[in-house]
């Protein structure tokens, strides 16, 4: 079944001719780690090693913050302009490098090359998007007393870390890179264990657009060894943390000691509501799309349905034979669902799955990892659905990060109200309804950091993004996520 030309599946054999790097990028150029060290990179869709990279500790991020911090003392003074410059150029470059870094991403972390590809041209555009606001950040006046001025601007927080995920590798690193370059901070990011390529060609084309060696450092290593260090580093200013809920608990203590600004973007069991009025094949596409896109490994992905009765059966029984018409297979060959990102993950979500069964949880569909299509190997599980679970059921309450979805049935819009707030979590909610009015009385009873009414994942970088409850605080994207780096200053003086 090859869906792709052999120009891409040569890959599968040989990602050296991705030629990726094996070092840190600090202070504008490559380095090996301190102590000598190096890990491997999985590809998930073989469950094989593919690349080699830089394992880093605390050395080795004493010295990015140490570059980071040399360099704040220069970008910060770089004409707003002149950042813009720089940032127009990296999506530019970006754009131009564009298959080399899908095809590493789709390697690295097993997703479809279409949706690495998404994420990529994603990448170009959040690049895009922070270059042109770069001289835009207008500060305001207040109103005193003749004899009086006073007014506002934005200074940059200073240096900023970045943890990032293994599920969204170049999208987390753009989103919390550019704007932070855009407000005039200086970078040092940790990408995961799993995915560290693609942060690190970003820094690379970076320097390659212009931007002065230090302000974006990038260091590879696990979370213990090389993340732990650097948000606790006394030398950081602000945290920008996307993960679980329990790392960023070890992430927020860390930051408390030395009164570190922070950004958590934590976990979801976000709802999709689907009520009796809906446009039915619409809905069936976004339902599917909300928890298989990426095997379901997205913070955002909705993971419950909950459903209003009347359309309930016939609902659920289209969504089961769409289930079960999805294709698996490594990325590379263009499959409807690639993998999930490590064996320790795939049997994570399968001991949901298990103890679901133990518990008596009906499938609709999949219920089961799936050998791979390639080798026999490949960590890939069948797209699962669950009948109706009741509220306190496990598989409603915890985030399982797989294409896992739940089904709750409710008896009406209030009723599905009640469902959709009914978790500890609160990132992002789906409301299908061709009645405005309920569509809006949902969206503004929610609990969540944004509501998409009719399309799930509406909206793009213009669009501000976080969570609400256990699932953080914060906002990154549009404008929000450029202030996210910024701190006012007001300035008052008597000039009468
Ligand atoms: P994790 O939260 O431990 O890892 C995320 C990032 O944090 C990685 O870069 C990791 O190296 C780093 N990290 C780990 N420990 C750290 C520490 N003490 N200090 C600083 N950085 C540290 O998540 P993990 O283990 O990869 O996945 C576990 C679960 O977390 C998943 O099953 C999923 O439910 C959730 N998750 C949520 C994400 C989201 O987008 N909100 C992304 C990834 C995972
Ligand atoms: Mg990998």
């Amino acid at each position: 079944m090859l869906t792709q030309p052999d120009s891409l599946l040569k890959y599968l054999t040989d990602a050296g001719d991705l030629r990726l790097p094996d070092g840190h990028f600090i202070d504008g150029a490559y380095q090996a780690a301190r102590a000598g060290r190096t890990m491997h990179s999985e590809d998930p869709g073989r469950g094989e090693t593919f690349a080699e990279f830089a394992r880093g500790d605390a050395d080795d991020i004493a010295d990015a913050v140490s570059s980071s911090r040399k360099a704040f003392a220069v970008w910060r003074k770089t004409p707003p302009a002149e950042r813009g410059r720089i940032l127009a150029r990296t999506a530019e470059l970006i754009r131009r490098n564009a298959e080399r870094l899908a095809i590493t991403e789709c390697l690295d972390s097993g997703k479809p090359i279409a949706e690495a590809r998404g994420d990529v041209s994603g990448a170009a555009r959040t690049f895009e998007y922070y270059a042109g606001a770069c001289d835009k950040l207008e500060g305001s006046s207040f109103p005193l007393p003749a004899n009086y001025v006073g007014f506002s601007q934005f200074e940059p927080v200073g240096v900023t870390a970045h943890i990032i995920p293994w599920n969204f590798p170049i999208s987390t690193a753009a989103r919390g890179m550019a704007p932070a370059l855009a407000a005039g901070c200086t970078v040092v990011a940790k990408p995961a264990e799993q995915t560290p390529f693609t942060a690190l060609l970003l820094a690379e084309l970076l320097t390659e657009a212009g931007l002065p060696a230090g302000v974006c450092n990038v260091v590879t290593g696990t979370g213990t060894e090389a993340g732990a260090p650097l948000v606790a580093h006394a030398g950081i200013d602000h945290v920008t943390f996307t993960g679980s809920v329990a790392t960023g608990g070890h992430v927020m203590r860390a930051c408390a000691d030395n009164v570190t600004r922070s950004v958590m973007e934590l976990g979801g069991k976000s709802p999709v509501v689907v009520l009796n009025d809906c446009n039915f094949d619409s809905t069936i596409a976004n339902v599917a799309g909300a928890i298989f896109e990426h095997a379901g490994q997205i913070c955002s992905a909705g993971s419950r349905l909950v459903i209003e009765a009347g359309i309930h059966d016939r609902f659920v029984e289209a969504l089961g034979t769409k289930a079960k018409a999805i294709s698996l297979g490594h990325g590379l060959r263009s499959p409807d669902m690639g993998p999930v990102s490590s064996a320790a993950h795939r049997d994570k979500v399968l001991g949901f799955l298990d103890r679901a069964r133990e518990r008596g949880a009906e499938f609709i569909s999949g219920g089961k990892t799936s050998p791979g299509t390639e080798s026999g190997k490949g960590y890939f599980i069948e797209p699962t659905i669950v009948a109706h679970r009741p509220e306190d059921d496990e598989l409603v309450q915890e985030e399982i990060f797989g294409p896992v979805l739940t089904v709750q049935k409710a008896d009406d819009a209030d009723h599905a109200l009640h469902l959709a707030n009914c978790t500890r979590f609160g990132l992002v909610a789906g409301v299908f309804t061709s009645d405005f009015a309920k569509a809006h009385q949902l969206a503004r009873d929610i609990d969540a950091g944004q509501v998409y009414i009719n399309e799930y994942f509406a909206g793009g970088i213009e669009v501000p993004f976080g969570g609400n409850k256990q699932s953080g605080f914060g906002r990154e994207k549009g404008i929000e996520g450029l202030k996210s780096y910024c701190k006012v200053k007001s300035i008052a003086a008597r000039i009468g």
